[in-house]
């Protein structure tokens, strides 16, 4: 899908319909642009305001057909709600409303008039380009086309510019651009199913990722994980069929050897269970189980091409959770890289098994900064919170509020749950230094960011439980149904609050750089 800028004014515009975005309670201003438009549709658009056929509710359209006044042959009004309630999420929102709608109508091409409002130009630009490009997400791979099929051939969305707002919303455009590119990616890889993205896939696309962008991969196998001691990852991946796989990305600018952030994301490809095995009724489900991992790998790709100005590295253990004769029991005691013993009392409590390997590797080989892990850990916080906000839990108050504050900011919300230190008693096992559950099934979640506590030392640490967010069962206005690639705007949103200076877009950073830039160390050893 191309977006772009366009300088023409709304009334001579080419396009197959023109969206114009309108408040809730607003009668048209008298001299704004949308009343310069409406004079010259002779009053249509009031005619819908007044007669109350179109409301302005958030996300609420109605089409207007234009007669030869204007450019365009079809105006589409597109709610935004009460002006208290305005939001730059409800740019994205309407946004996507007005995307979706030009696809029903089978239309080519589609143009945005950018509401008047406060938020500076570049982040109407971004707004207006997620909400577009997320809400059109499909994933058509796996389905034969039909001639029944309803007819996508939407190509071109414009932002009509004014004035000297071109240069900010190109900006703004491209930084969208590169947001929904990481997010799509993600829904791919979470709504693909589990018999094409297993661990060895996952690594392959880290490699990709890699490959277009002036990223690091690193990949190691099952010997590299035998070298380092991951003894909970290989005791989870030895239940199956299927290699794992422990990806390491790295983002390091002009060759940074500052502190890390490092981030921390789940890959199970499929989780069954394992001997403890789940329940048959939506177990299909159980292939998004690497939401975290393709977080981290779509917030890698993102980095990188909006030029990041800090280190940050991405880990994803990878493997599958599945019963086979080799598989591990309840009862078997794995040892993990930090050294400590753990207790398998439930072979379904498998993502912190994965994740603490991933997080003493973290802190032994990068010493970093801070660490955040992405996780759909537990079914205790789909109960706590539903789909509407993310679990935290953590050991650094000033980074949990940062997360906050971008969880609101980028409308991927966090809520907080305590780790006090009485739930980590509930993890103390007979047999080995800790379990992997405890007896009761009180505060599921907790007792999974407990678990993880022990494999953070003194390294500032935020975890994120996504069981609840990563998936969504109905569409909303820019998440249709399916895998939702929760965590990536939440993550950029964090880590850019984190420099002085946002992060720019690199002048072309859309393109693949592979062939004009000679491959980095890591990445040619890996490829
Ligand atoms: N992958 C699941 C958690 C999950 C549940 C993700 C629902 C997405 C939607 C995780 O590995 C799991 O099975 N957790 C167990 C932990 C329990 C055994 C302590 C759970 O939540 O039941
Ligand atoms: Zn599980
Ligand atoms: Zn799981």
């Amino acid at each position: 899908m191309q977006v772009a800028v366009k300088r023409d004014k709304p009334e001579v515009v080419a396009a197959d319909v023109l969206a114009v975005f309108l408040r809730q309670e607003k009668s048209l201003a008298a001299k704004s642009v949308v009343a310069q438009l409406d004079a010259r549709l002779e009053g249509r658009i009031r005619d819908y305001l007044e007669s109350g056929d179109f409301s302005g509710a958030l996300n609420s359209t109605a089409l207007v057909r234009t007669g030869g006044k204007i450019g365009a042959p079809r105006v589409l009004l597109v709610g935004l709600g009460k002006s208290d309630a305005f939001t730059v999420d409800v740019v994205r929102q309407a946004s996507a409303t007005a995307a979706t709608a030009a696809r029903r109508l089978g239309i080519s091409s589609l143009a945005l008039l950018p509401p008047a409002c406060d938020l500076a130009p570049v982040e109407v630009g971004q707004a207006l380009t997620e909400g577009a490009l997320l809400g059109l997400y499909t994933l058509k791979r796996y389905k034969t086309a039909t001639e029944n099929d309803d007819k996508d051939n939407l190509r071109e969305i414009a932002l009509l510019a004014s004035g000297n707002a071109q240069r900010a919303l190109e900006n703004g455009i491209q930084r969208g651009q590169i947001i929904a590119a990481a997010v799509n990616m993600a829904r791919d890889l979470s709504n693909s199913p589990g018999n094409e993205v297993n661990p060895s896939y996952l690594a392959k696309q880290a490699q990709e990722v890699a490959a277009r962008t002036a990223l690091r991969c690193h990949v190691l196998d099952a010997a590299g994980m035998r070298e380092h001691g991951m003894g909970c990852l290989l005791g989870v991946a030895q239940g199956s069929a299927q290699p794992p796989a422990f990806i390491i990305l790295e983002h390091a600018p002009q060759g940074t050897q500052e502190p890390p952030m490092v981030l921390v994301g789940k890959g199970i490809t499929f989780d069954s269970g394992g001997i403890s095995i789940k329940p048959a009724a939506h177990m299909e489900d159980m292939k998004m189980d690497m939401s975290g991992g393709a977080a981290v790998l779509g917030t890698m790709q993102a980095l990188a091409q909006l030029r990041y100005p800090r280190r940050v590295v991405g880990l994803v253990p990878a493997s599958e959770n599945l019963p086979n004769g080799n598989a591990v029991k309840p009862g078997d005691i794995l040892r993990a890289m930090s050294g400590k013993t753990v207790e398998v009392i439930n072979t379904d409590a498998e993502g912190r098994l994965i994740l603490a390997d991933a997080l003493a590797y973290a802190v032994q080989e990068f010493k970093p900064a801070g660490i955040i892990d992405l996780a759909t850990l537990t079914g205790a916080v789909v109960v706590a919170l539903g789909s509407q906000a993310t679990g935290m839990m953590g050991t650094d108050k000033a980074m949990m509020e940062r997360l906050r504050a971008a969880g609101d900011a980028s409308a991927e919300r966090v809520w907080e749950l305590p780790l006090f230190e009485e739930y980590s008693k509930q993890i103390k096992s007979d047999f080995a230094d800790i379990k992997n559950v405890s007896n009761t099934r009180e505060a599921g979640s907790i007792i999974g960011g407990a678990f993880l506590k022990e494999f953070v030392g003194a390294t500032p640490w935020v975890h994120l439980d996504i069981a609840g967010t990563a998936w969504t069962h109905e569409n909303r206005a820019y998440i249709p149904k399916g895998a939702t690639g929760v965590g990536i705007r939440l993550l950029i949103t964090a880590l850019e609050a984190m420099v002085e200076q946002p992060a720019q877009p690199a002048a072309k950073a859309t393109r693949p750089r592979a062939a004009a830039r000679p491959k980095t160390r890591a990445a040619a050893r890996s490829s």
